[in-house]
């Protein structure tokens, strides 16, 4: 937050939005009417389940990158043969842990083993408990990979083909599609998406001692077309200043604070992406009206 506040243009990486009370509201932002990627994506899940499963193949070691509330995973885990284990990784330790009793109840005799962790930085995973090793498969639903740039996408897609190697991905991807679309998705009339982006600073009071206030900052949510994607930002009202550990930072009137970007694909070039990144893509779903899609990266062997 510091570095955000000193430099400009000010940006913050998005993983800051999810602690406790910013994980709850995303999961909010899953169930509004204007936010189509959830609901598509798990349809995809729920109509395609077996033959996903098929190429995850049996006995295997499932890995979600940012499981969140671990919704999604549920579909697949009921059509897979004999899954070894399934490893969530979040950073929200008190949402992970909850999401994992839960699938325990749900799935008993599932070795469940959730991991705290920040996913843009290099994993290690835990030994199987036999020490064996089972054939890996990634999960990484939402369009996660869209909050990276493409190049941040292809590192951290290199990093997954190694982790996983011998096995395979399976990665949703967002679509770019007509642009008022993807304007309410970010846009939505009950405001829980300006909530959730308000939040970064709400957090920052508590956590960091700063004194934002947050009726001085609009969200600011639009799809850049050139770059294809939805970037977020808060809009200071006014010029202001923000107190942190002792220093005093200026933020101008009209100067923004840039939260999140939310890289949108076509299905070709996220392919490319892939392959860029040692994957050789597979099969894609896509629902009729071409919002999202959903891929099999085989990883190399
Ligand atoms: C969790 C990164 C996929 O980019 O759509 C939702 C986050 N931000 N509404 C997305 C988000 C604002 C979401 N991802």
């Amino acid at each position: 937050m510091r570095l955000a506040l000193a430099e400009t243009p000010h940006r913050i990486s998005p993983k800051f939005f999810y602690d406790a009370a910013g994980s709850a509201l995303f999961d909010r932002i899953c169930e509004l009417p204007e936010y189509y990627p959830t609901r598509t994506e798990l349809a995809l899940l729920d109509r395609h389940a077996q033959e996903m499963a098929s190429l995850i193949g049996p006995e295997a070691d499932l890995i979600e990158f940012g499981a969140g509330s671990a919704t999604k995973v549920r579909l697949l885990l009921s059509a897979l043969q004999q899954p070894r284990r399934f490893v969530p990784i979040d950073i929200s330790a008190d949402h992970l842990q909850g999401a994992a009793a839960a699938l325990r109840r749900d799935h008993p005799g599932l070795d469940v083993h959730p991991l705290a962790a920040d996913f843009t930085r290099p994993i290690q995973l835990p030994a199987l408990p036999d020490g064996s090793r089972a054939r890996r498969v990634g999960f990484f639903p939402g369009s996660s990979i869209g909050n990276f740039s493409p190049d941040e996408a292809v590192t951290f897609l290199r990093q997954a083909a190694e982790l996983l190697r011998g096995g395979g991905l399976l990665i949703g991807a967002d679509l770019v599609k007509d642009p008022a679309l993807l304007h309410a998705a970010y846009n939505d009339a009950a405001g829980v998406t300006a909530a959730f982006n308000l939040n970064l600073l709400v957090r920052a009071n508590r956590e960091l001692g700063t004194n934002f206030d947050t009726t001085q900052f609009a969200h600011y949510a639009f799809f850049e077309p050139r770059l294809q994607r939805i970037e977020m930002h808060l809009l200071s009202r006014r010029t202001q200043t923000v107190q942190l550990g002792g220093e005093a930072f200026t933020v101008q009137e009209g100067q923004t604070l840039h939260t999140e970007n939310s890289q949108k694909f076509t299905v070709e070039g996220f392919r490319r992406l892939a392959r860029q990144a040692g994957f050789a893509p597979g099969p894609v779903w896509t629902d009729p009206k071409n919002h999202f899609s959903v891929h099999w990266l085989a990883a190399p062997q």
